[in-house]
Parts: structure tokens; sequence; C-alpha cells
């Protein structure tokens, strides 16, 4: 371990694709949906070294093509990659695991599965398995907790160089409430996060979140190490876990006494702040809503997790307040969350807001896969929409994939936003993976349907 890879950094490739292309220059959830789109039904993206050139309409572009190779995507929708804001890949393989609510499905099912992450090459293993999945289901970028030991960190991040991926990752920090044989200390998880934030963050496509599992694994004191370390390297992330279920919410107050709620524990031990991201929120009353707004700090909505463990209903509307708007993506959270696929996790977060006499729309749930996710993790200057200069990362969704969807959408690529909002929607609720035909990382194609 710790040698560098043969070629770290970007590769890219010289493309001209046609097909339809939609993206977004702004967020549905204020203002007029149409004015937040931006759709071209006969449209051309321009890719130079994996880097937008220009997206437009085909017979405005064409003659810019050059010496690129044309690829003809006609019938199929293009859209920016999605983006995963909560996942963890250790967690691969207990993917449905039966019958818990949070505390007790961490203690039986999921510290153990992480255990065999101090395997490095068990861990690249699955790194690797989990990345091809990743791309199969047409996300191109994640935020993903690894496992408490470092070479869990190195493993999953050569997997992503190996892929020319942008990928965000950290190694887990738990220095109590677990076993003895996942526990770090204070001191040791600061010292080893530190030497991987060196290591890794910035390295090519690479970023680093400084990872606490929770508040209940973790000791005040690691929690204000953790701090120092953003302190340290204002640009690197935290990622962690929040106000999920409502026994862990009573748990963090037994744990903690003298804070006023669960986000104030991270609060007054400096960990909220505009780069960190917070799964779940399911509990999280007004007054914390609010503070996660001042503090632009972000939420990662997971409605396969949440619905899979019983945890409850995310209160979307109250997130995307505009008294008080809080970024928000959407998440996977496997091994809790029951499917890789954003579009499958589009379709739960729809009923979720069903069940609470809420309407997601479709440009809504497209917004949070894509622009939504990249601005929750403050990257909209790189992914999330075809703007020129950004890095060519997308996903081509065929929406004829299967013969039910073929007769669902058997008018083909509309014309209309009306039109192309209905098909859309049926791509929310039934994409899954079937919808992706094809995955493009920096203009290069990583995953076919077809091969
Ligand atoms: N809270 C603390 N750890 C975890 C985890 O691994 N998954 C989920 N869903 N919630 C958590
Ligand atoms: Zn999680």
């Amino acid at each position: 371990m710790g040698q560098p890879v043969a070629s770290p950094g970007l590769s890219g490739g010289s493309v001209a694709v046609r097909g339809a292309l939609l993206d977004y220059v702004g967020d549905p959830f204020y203002g007029p949906e149409a004015e937040a789109v931006r759709y071209v039904a006969d449209g051309l993206l321009l890719v130079r070294e994996g880097t937008i050139e220009a997206a437009g309409a085909y017979a405005d572009l064409a003659d810019r093509i050059g010496d690129r190779p044309l690829i003809d995507h006609r019938g199929t929708l293009i859209t920016p990659g999605f983006i995963d804001t909560h996942i963890h890949y250790p967690q691969t393989g207990m993917i449905a695991a039966y019958g818990e609510q949070l505390l007790e499905w961490l203690n039986r099912y999921t510290f153990p599965t992480e255990r065999k992450f101090a395997d490095p090459d068990y861990a690249r293993s699955v790194a690797d398995l989990f990345l091809d999945e990743l791309l199969q289901n047409g996300t191109t970028t994640a935020l993903v907790f690894a496992a408490v030991f470092p070479t869990s960190v190195d493993a999953f991040f050569e997997a992503a160089e190996a892929r020319h991926l942008r990928m965000i990752s950290g190694k887990v920090m738990m220095d109590r409430n677990a076993p003895d044989y996942l526990c770090d200390m204070a001191k040791s998880s600061y010292e080893e996060s530190k030497a991987l934030i060196e290591k890794w963050h910035g390295r090519g496509r690479l970023l680093y979140a400084v990872t606490p599992r929770f508040a209940a694994t973790s000791t005040e004191t690691q929690l204000k190490l953790a701090a120092k370390l953003l302190d340290e390297f204002p640009d690197v992330y935290l990622h962690t876990h929040l106000s999920e279920n409502v026994n862990e919410v009573a748990w963090i107050k037994e744990l903690f006494p003298q804070y006023q709620g669960y986000l104030d524990v991270y609060d007054q031990t400096g960990l909220v702040r505009a780069r960190s991201l917070f799964a779940h929120g399911v509990q999280l009353t007004d007054a914390e809503f609010q503070r996660l707004s001042e503090a632009k700090a972000a939420i990662s909505f997971c409605p396969t997790s949440n619905l899979f463990l019983g945890s409850g209903l995310f209160r979307l509307e109250q997130a995307k307040n505009p008294e008080y708007p809080v970024k928000v993506g959407l998440g996977t959270d496997v091994g809790a969350g029951t499917s890789f696929s954003i579009l499958q996790t589009t379709n739960e977060a729809y009923k979720v807001a069903q069940l609470r006499g809420q309407k997601l729309s479709a440009f809504k749930a497209l917004f949070l896969a894509t622009l939504g996710g990249a601005r929750a993790l403050c990257l909209e200057d790189k992914l999330g929409s075809f703007d020129p200069g950004k890095e060519a990362d997308f996903v081509v969704l065929n929406p004829q994939a299967t013969p039910l969807l073929a007769l669902r959408n058997d008018a083909g690529i509309p014309q209309t936003l009306e039109v192309l909002e209905d098909l859309l929607f049926s791509l929310v609720i039934m994409g899954g993976d079937r919808a992706v035909a094809a995955t493009y990382i920096l203009g290069e194609q990583a995953y076919s349907s077809k091969v």
C-alpha cells in the first residue's frame, strides 16, 4: 500500500455526443420550474479533453465538431451524471439485512461486516465492485464512508483513481460505543485522518471527508479533533449522520446531556460548516433546519434507507423552505439503502413526499440527483450541469429501455417541456438501473448496457 499508482490524475476524451440534453440553470424548488430547466431535444455536447466545451442545439454546434468522433445517442436523454451524497462502500455486501432498526442493525450486521475491511485485498475487491455498481447506475460522483481502517480508504481511492472518478471519502472515526475491533482513539483517528488528507485530498479528482460515524460513537474529544482537521484543511469535507432515528436521538441526549440537542453536539464541537454534509435529518426540528441553513451546511436525503430501517419520512419541503433554505442532495445510503440506483432513490423520494401529502415533481427530483447534489457537495463549479468548463461526466438514459418503458414512452423523445416532464416522471419512478444506457466519465464511456 501507499505507492502512487502509475497514472494518477485526469484523463479525458474529446468527443461530440448527439442526443436530447437535459440539465439545470437554477433550482426548480424556488421559482417556476420551466426557468430552472434547460432542454434541447436535438442537442450536441462538445467535449474537449474531458471538459465540456459547449452544449446546445445540434444545428448550432455541428460545425464545431472538428476531428472529434461523433457519438449518436439520438433517442436518448442525456443528463449530468448522478451524484450520490451518502453511501457506505464497506456495506455493499450486507445490503438487505433483515429485520432491525438503526441501532440494532448497526450492532447485528454493520459492525461485523466492516471488520472485514481491515484486509486491504478484500477492501480493494469490494471497492472495485462498488464502483462498477455506481457506474452501472449512472452515478459518477459519490460521498462515501470507508471503514475505520486507513487501508480501507487507500483501497477505495486507488480503485476510484484507476477509473478517473471524482469521489469523496474518508476514514470512519469512532472511539466508543462500538466493538473494540472497530474502535480507534481520538488522537490516533486525528493522526490517521491527517495522513490520509495529506496523501489523497486534491490528488487528481479525489477529495477527502473527515468522517466521524455519528455522535454516539465519538467522544467529545474526538469530535473536537475532527473540527481541528477542518480548521487545518479548510477545503476538506465533514461527513456524518444526523437525527435519523427516534431512539438514536434519545441516546444522543443521554450521551451529551450538556448540549441542547443532536445538531448542537456537532455545532458546539465545531463541525457545522459550509462543507459539512449530514446524512438523514429525518428527526430534525425546525430550529435545527434553520441552523443548518445559516451555516450553509447540507443534508443527504436517503429515502430507501429511511423506509428500509423504518427511520421516518424526511421533511423535504422544510429543508427547501425559502426562508431558510438548506442544500439537499440524494443519498442511497447503501447498505441501509436498498439500491445503488439514484433513479430508484427518486422513486422512493416521491413516495415519501406522497405519504406526507407533498408532491415531488420530476424536474425537482432530477435536480436533486444532479445539480442539487453538486451544490450540496460545493462542487457546482465542476459538476452537475452542462455549463462550459465543467467536467464531462454524464449519463445516457433510454426512455424505451424495456418493453414496458417503450410502451409507456412510445412517442419517443419529446419536443416540449410539458411532454418531457411526463417522460421524465416515468424514469424517476421506473427507470432504476435499466434506463441507464451508458455512463461517461470525462467524456469517455465508462459503462454501456450493450457490452
Ligand atoms: N448511523 C451511524 N452509522 C450508520 C450507518 O452505517 N448507516 C446508517 N444508515 N446510519 C448510521
Ligand atoms: Zn449512512
